[in-house]
């Protein structure tokens, strides 16, 4: 258990907040367990029609917890302790409707969830960014794909390869999100249109969203990146980038080529 992750429902409407704000929410090995566990009961509870990720505090989420990364890359914590997957493949096999209302950063995995929700409401002045190939590391959760096929190549590549922001406003314009409003308003917004498609017919929902993605597309997928990215984690370059984050440097990659 962990007080990082609140879990409440209301109105049929299961709601996940993260809630590490001090840590501007970046996710932890335990945050992931905790929020792998609440998808699954989601999905089999009759009573919860709907999900909302939603963030307290002044970001979304700041993405994986970085010093677990560099746990992985120091050979403390095992690869495969690492719980991101159980979080991840309840995305994939995801069949309830998902909502999220994202305010101030996202990044990585704070973006990538985006793409297995079906309405997102960004703020205005929302940051999102993917900065994995800063970070030494590939694309996760199937964005490789999902990002691409939203946004096309040149921006999903500016994104991964650059680690160049978006906007709120302009994740709207290009279909990342749903619409971009006043900060103040995002969870609200967000929770008013998780609790509307909590009172539509659950199996015409669920059949929709069936049809309307690949799950075993996304599944396979998922687990050919995480391959590659277990591999990026264990490099010399990724080594770098972690430490440079602890000492609030920039990493120097120009020594370093694998
Ligand atoms: N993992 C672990 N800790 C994180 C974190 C992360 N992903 N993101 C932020 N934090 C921590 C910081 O270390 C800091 O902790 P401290 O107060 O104990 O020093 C605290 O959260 C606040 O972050 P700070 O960097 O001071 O805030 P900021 O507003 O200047 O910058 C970010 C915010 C998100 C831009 C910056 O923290 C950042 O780049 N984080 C890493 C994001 C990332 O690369 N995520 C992984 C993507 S795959």
């Amino acid at each position: 258990m962990t007080d990082h992750v609140r879990i409440s429902v209301e109105d049929r409407v299961m709601r996940i907040a993260f809630n590490r704000p001090d840590k501007k929410n970046a996710i932890t090995n335990a945050m992931y367990q905790a929020m792998g566990e609440a998808l699954v009961r989601a999905e089999q509870d009759p009573g919860i029609r709907a999900v909302l990720f939603e963030g307290e505090g002044d970001a979304f989420t700041a993405g994986n917890d970085l010093a677990d990364f560099a746990a992985v890359a120091s050979g403390q914590l095992a690869r495969s302790d690492m719980k991101a997957h159980t979080f991840l493949e309840a995305l994939a096999r995801a069949e309830k409707p998902y909502v999220a209302a994202v305010q101030g950063l996202a990044v990585g995995i704070g973006v990538t969830m985006l793409m297995h929700c079906d309405l997102v409401y960004v703020a205005d002045d929302a940051r999102l960014t993917t900065p994995f190939v800063n970070l030494a590391l590939v694309p996760e959760a199937a964005s490789s794909w999902l990002i691409p096929a939203r946004i096309g190549h040149a921006r999903a590549f500016a994104m991964f390869a650059l680690g160049e922001p978006v906007d709120g406003r302009t994740a709207a314009a290009i279909g990342l999100a749903n619409a971009a409003v006043p900060a103040g308003e995002v969870r609200a917004k967000a929770l008013n249109s998780a609790k509307a498609l909590a009172t539509r017919p659950l199996g015409a929902v669920q059949a929709t969203k069936r049809l309307m993605r690949d799950a075993a597309a996304i599944s396979a997928l998922m687990k050919r990146e995480n391959e590659i990215f277990g591999q990026r984690l264990g490099s010399a370059e990724a080594a770098e980038a972690f430490r440079a984050f602890a000492e609030r440097r920039a990493p120097d990659f120009s020594k370093i080529s694998d």
